[in-house]
């Protein structure tokens, strides 16, 4: 990867234009106080939007003040991500190629000939018309259709000598590109097409990107996608962002094919009241505590785990005094009828897979076999009594002092 250094001319100054500016303090207002210096990166994007498509000297030097941050902490973030250009770039677009090894295997040289004999010879300098200039960046997250490139915020995919040339053409004589694929292929579907959820429709697996034309304006319009965290969605314009557009695009699609609602309540409506006593008789027996049921896990159980049968409440009511195992006190207690034990003969029947879920989900992750917890489940649900079962009927023991 090129060093990535600040032009060497450079504006005299930089200020936000007067909407931009309000933009920022509204953005800066959403982080906490003392971690304002979050907003850098948007900020940085909004004025490489301003001062048509790269990030001056200037610029970082304002933006740091209005962060109260080090100058060189702003600039560090603009050297190091490339999607920040530190010089002036082609009007209608800067190419960046990724030459990345699976890029490079599939052909990214290739394009970067092409840039240089069609652009410039060099990466950065800008075509005699003004509008075009190239770089070759590190891996854009797209090798699985290599080679790429990424045009402002558009990658262009699965590039061969034909269709770049094709592509630089088209923005050229300010035709609309399709971004993604440039092949046919659909996102980063096999080339040979579909091989699994094949029953899916095509409407439900995504929306294939719009067609629009690459001419340099775009750049200040397109939403930053970053600046959407913590916005319900929202940039900070209160725009959806893309992703959110595409989602709810795919949502709507589905309602109108299906005929159903195209979001579902948060929670179901509340029933109508019982009238009907078959539906009475089946309500009050869904709130009976089921006698034993399988515990759900909220995710799937990690490898070497199994969630053991637990319980909604003790049976008639009657929980066993787990305290009587040694290492179980009061709050282990209560943590154990959370978790749905109530009886020692549920304790006593944890093989090693059930005691791994129930230790990771306790305080004292080891204390189950350190202190012997099955063998003593055991002979308590048997009807016998430990030593320490007994000290703990006799008032012996301290209810602390089994959780030391
Ligand atoms: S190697 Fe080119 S996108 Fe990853």
């Amino acid at each position: 990867m090129a060093v990535r250094r600040l032009a060497a001319e450079q504006p005299e100054s930089f200020t936000f234009t007067e909407e931009n500016l309000a933009w920022a303090h509204k953005l800066i207002d959403r982080y906490p106080e003392g971690r304002q210096a979050s907003a850098v990166i948007p900020l940085l994007w909004r004025a490489q939007e301003q001062n048509d498509g790269w990030v001056s000297e200037p610029a970082i030097r304002y933006i740091a003040e209005l962060l109260d941050m080090p100058k060189i902490r702003v600039l560090e973030v603009a050297t190091f991500y490339t999607m920040f250009q530190l010089q002036p770039v082609g009007k209608k677009a800067h190419i960046q190629v990724c030459g990345t090894t699976p890029c490079q295997l599939r052909g990214s040289e290739d394009l970067i000939k092409i840039c240089k004999s069609r652009i410039a010879k060099h990466m950065y300098e800008i075509s005699e018309d003004g509008a075009f200039s190239w770089e070759e960046v590190e891996c854009l997250g797209a090798c699985v259709n290599a080679p790429m490139v990424q045009i402002f915020k558009d990658t262009y995919e699965d590039l061969t000598p034909d269709s770049f040339n094709q592509l630089l053409d088209d923005i050229s004589e300010g035709k609309e590109v399709t971004p993604g694929p440039q092949n046919g292929r659909r996102f980063s579907m096999g080339e040979g097409g579909q091989t699994s959820l094949t029953e899916l429709d095509d409407d439900t697996t995504g929306d294939l990107p719009v067609p629009h034309v690459v001419d340099g304006s775009e750049k200040a319009s397109h939403h930053f996608a970053g600046a959407s965290i913590n916005t319900g969605g929202k940039d900070y314009d209160g725009v959806p962002t893309p992703a959110e557009d595409a989602v709810a695009r795919v949502v709507a699609a589905h309602a109108a094919k299906t005929g159903k609602p195209e979001a579902a309540p948060a929670k179901p409506a509340a029933a109508p009241a019982n009238t009907n006593e078959k539906v009475q008789k089946a309500a009050a027996k869904s709130d009976e505590p089921k006698p034993v049921s399988k515990a759900k896990p909220k995710s799937a159980a990690p490898a070497g785990e199994r969630a053991p049968e637990t319980l909604k409440s003790a049976r008639d009511g009657k929980p066993d005094d787990l305290k009587k195992l040694k290492g179980v006190g009061p709050k282990l207690e209560a943590t154990l009828h959370e978790l749905g034990f109530f009886h020692f003969d549920q304790i006593a029947s944890w093989g090693p897979q059930e005691i791994a879920w129930v230790d990771s989900r306790l305080k004292f992750k080891g204390r189950i076999e350190r202190d012997g917890w099955i063998k003593q489940a055991k002979l308590l649900a048997s009807g016998q009594d430990t030593e320490f079962s007994k000290r703990v009927e006799a008032g012996d023991v301290a209810s602390s002092k089994s959780e030391d």
